[in-house]
């Protein structure tokens, strides 16, 4: 007879040695908190508390973490009983001493977990956090109560606002772990032996090092300023306040509450789905099974200019030695000033060691001429954007790069096919697009080319991880998925202004949907002339921004862009003399121009940019509608709280985008805002691009 469901072992195993119950969690990959292991931990734990031959418990977990947290999967779902809250409570509620043995991450309810047990100790490179924040939601079971109590309100405040994981040494500083020990298992097992011969240890939950209110409070308050716009912050605050004022079980009450609201809210849902859309998008569609990533040693990057530096550094912070290439010397000399520069800097503002900027200036290496990209089995060109230069470089690789290496450009626009074609290994050549700066932005679009080898693919992907960059595969197409939607929105921007907007509208449109900053702003900080060299090679026009160029306002660096900068240099505000600009073009294109409300100012900036979304799918450049997302969210300051471009175009509705889209091709005649047909046709089926992913995906 066939099986429905796959034969699934118990995940939660007990074993009793030396008169201590081991309760092992197996999960894999994460031992997440599953509805299977809320339940299987309550019976293990209850057996073995009523087992006369045991003396004392250990909870640990299999595989490289202990326990990541509940299981995010199920939060859409019914709840399946006990809840996790309930399973914690049992394991503290045991007559006889339950030690954690953290075996690697304890995140969210894994830390939860371990706090509801009677001591705690971790192995040195355990990661210990409260990451709940970053899923919009707060720690739900019993985090909010247990940890301010034990270690104090405004450390634990601390921890779960942050929602960053702290070391094992750390914790163990703060009071979280009672020990650390590489063999974590076997020093939780002689604690839990020592418990057992004493008086149990009093749980977290009747802890009392809250420490001072006042403290509390002055903390909260500035916390509350920081994050005022996130509402897990202020359900943190409120929450801990109510282990001050409130007993525990109260206080697990008032945590309760905020968490279901929390998790049942649009923005902790597109949270979750920004977590999964970034794991999903390392996963590479149509590679032949088995395909290995190629050994990377060393890499070379060719090009000290402003994308070369950064990337230079990318490879040096991840520990990869990396040869930086450049014309002549005094070319060069810049390129490694600046790359020092930067490191200078972050040693001032205490983000770095002296110690580590050593290390990492140690692995950087300068030269001149192609010749020393001999030596890299990844080799990241980033020269002037000029096809001609760029094909030269390629052609001249073929004979200097060791056989296998990878060949990437990091073309904004070009054709990789084309820069492909000018070399005889076409199958090592694909684009590593990274975003400025390079050493921050977490993005990598990783562009695949039509001969580019599998396993040259999943080199560059596995490359990107390294560099703890987002990467993203992309087909070959002009602008590739990021700059390609961005362009629509630009073109929407300029077109606002002819119509009747200022730039000033137009920046506070976005800004209001989560953008820290708007288009005109943007471009400002980037400088006008970036655009100006590519409609001049392009032959294209934009007229406001061709007349602010012409009167030498490009931006910051100048003082004047679309704002005036003569405050503090980096504050602009609204400047007569473009308004002046703005309302002569508007004239000289006989256009009447119109007060335009700020919501379709958003909709015309946005809705376009879907529609190119739709097209990108359509045409197979991105593989499923969360890579979009991944783009945007994690190369262009996307507000993660709408789950990015798409997500959001499903939550608003595909039929009211279509029909909005129709609206401004009608009123505009541009062709370019009339809907793709993925859009219309997902409009019409009441599908979505969720929908649509979960095909692909199955
Ligand atoms: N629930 C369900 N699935 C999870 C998960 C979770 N909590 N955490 C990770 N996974 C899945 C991932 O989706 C991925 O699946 P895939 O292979 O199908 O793409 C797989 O586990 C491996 O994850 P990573 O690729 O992220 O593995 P890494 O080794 O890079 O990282 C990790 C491991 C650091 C544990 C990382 O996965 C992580 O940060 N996980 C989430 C931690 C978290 O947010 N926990 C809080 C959950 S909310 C909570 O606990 C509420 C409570 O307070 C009530
Ligand atoms: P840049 O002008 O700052 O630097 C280019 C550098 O390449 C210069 O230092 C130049 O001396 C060097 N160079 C020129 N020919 C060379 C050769 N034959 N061998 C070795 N070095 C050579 O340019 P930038 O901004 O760093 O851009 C580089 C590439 O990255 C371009 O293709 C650009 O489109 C792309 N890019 C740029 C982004 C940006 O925000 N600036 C973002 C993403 C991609």
């Amino acid at each position: 007879m066939a099986q429905q469901e796959p034969v699934t072992s118990n995940p939660v195993t007990s074993t009793v040695e030396d008169g201590v119950a081991i309760v092992r969690i197996a999960n894999p990959p994460v031992n997440a908190l599953s509805a299977a292991v809320r339940g299987g931990l309550v019976r293990a734990v209850e057996a073995a508390d009523a087992d006369s031959s045991v003396r004392a418990i250990v909870v640990t977990a299999e595989g490289r973490t202990f326990i990541a947290g509940a299981d995010i999967t199920e939060f859409g779902k019914p709840p399946v009983p006990p809840t996790l809250p309930d399973a914690i409570a049992s394991v503290e509620a045991t007559s006889k001493p339950v030690v954690a043995a953290i075996n690697g991450a304890a995140l969210g309810g894994g830390l939860e977990v371990a706090l509801g047990c009677h001591a705690r100790v971790a192995t040195p490179s355990a990661k210990l956090g409260l990451p709940e924040v970053k899923l919009g939601i707060l720690p739900g079971a019993g985090g909010t109560q247990r940890l301010p109590r034990l270690i104090g309100a405004v450390p634990a405040l601390k921890l779960m606002t942050s929602g960053d994981p702290i070391s094992a040494k750390e914790a163990q500083s703060l009071g979280i772990l009672d020990e650390v020990a590489e063999d974590a298992l076997a020093a939780a097992k002689a604690l839990a032996l020592r418990l057992a011969g004493g008086a149990r240890p009093a749980a977290a939950s009747a802890a009392t090092n809250l420490g001072d209110r006042d403290a509390f409070e002055a903390a909260a308050g500035a916390m509350a300023k920081k994050g005022a716009e996130n509402p897990s912050i202020a359900a943190c605050i409120d929450a801990v306040r109510a282990a001050f004022d409130k007993p525990f079980d109260e206080g697990m009450a008032i945590e309760r509450a905020h968490f279901i609201r929390l998790r049942d809210d649009p923005r902790s849902k597109a949270l979750r789905h920004v977590f999964f859309a970034e794991r999903a998008a390392a996963r590479i569609p149509g590679l032949p099974k088995g395909t290995q990533p190629r050994p990377v040693a060393r890499a070379a990057v060719i090009g000290g200019g402003t994308m070369g530096g950064g990337i230079a550094m990318s490879f040096a912070n991840a520990g990869i030695p990396v040869t930086l290439i450049e014309t002549s010397e005094e070319n060069l000399q810049r390129g490694l000033e600046r790359v020092a520069g930067n490191y200078a800097t972050s040693v001032k503002r205490g983000s770095l060691t002296e110690e580590a900027r050593g290390k990492r200036m140690g692995l950087i290496e300068g030269k001149v001429g192609l010749e020393a990209a001999a030596g890299a089995d990844v080799v990241v060109e980033a020269v002037f954007e000029e096809m001609g230069l760029k094909k030269e470089i390629f052609g001249k690789l073929q004979g200097i790069a060791k056989p296998g290496a990878v060949l990437a450009t990091n073309t904004s626009y070009l054709d990789v096919d084309e820069i492909a074609a000018s070399t005889s290994r076409p199958g090592d050549v694909l684009g590593m697009h990274f975003f400025s700066p390079a050493n921050v932005m977490k993005l990598l679009e990783v562009v695949r080319g039509r001969e580019t080898a599998p396993d040259a693919l999943a080199t560059a992907v596995e490359v990107g991880r390294k560099l703890a960059k987002v990467p993203v595969v992309s087909g070959v197409c002009y602008g590739f998925i990021g700059n390609r939607m961005l362009a629509r929105r630009t073109a929407q921007a300029d077109r606002l202004l002819i119509e009747g907007a200022m730039p000033e509208e137009v920046d506070a449109a976005l800004n209001a949907f989560g953008f820290r900053m708007g288009p005109f702003a943007m471009t400002d900080l980037a400088g006008l002339d970036i655009g100006w060299r590519i409609r001049q090679a392009s032959g294209k026009k934009s007229p406001v921004a061709d007349a602010l160029v012409e009167a030498g306002r490009l931006g910051q660096k100048t003082k004047r862009g679309y704002y005036d900068y003569a405050g503090d240099g980096r504050t602009g505000v609204p400047d007569p003399e473009v308004r002046a600009v703005i309302e002569r073009v508007s004239a000289e294109q006989g256009v009447t121009r119109r007060a335009i409300p700020p919501e379709e100012i958003l909709e015309r900036l946005l809705y376009p940019m879907i529609n190119e979304g739709a097209r990108i799918l359509e045409e197979g450049i991105a593989a499923r509608a969360g890579d979009i997302d991944t783009v945007w969210l994690n190369g262009y300051g996307w507000p993660a709280g709408t789950g990015g471009p798409m997500f959001h175009a499903d939550s608003l509705g595909l039929p009211r985008i279509v029909a909005r889209l129709r609206d401004f091709a009608q009123a505009s005649g541009d062709e370019s805002l009339r809907p793709a047909a993925l859009l219309v046709r997902l409009a019409e089926e009441g599908g979505s691009f969720a929908a649509l992913d979960e095909k692909a995906a199955a």
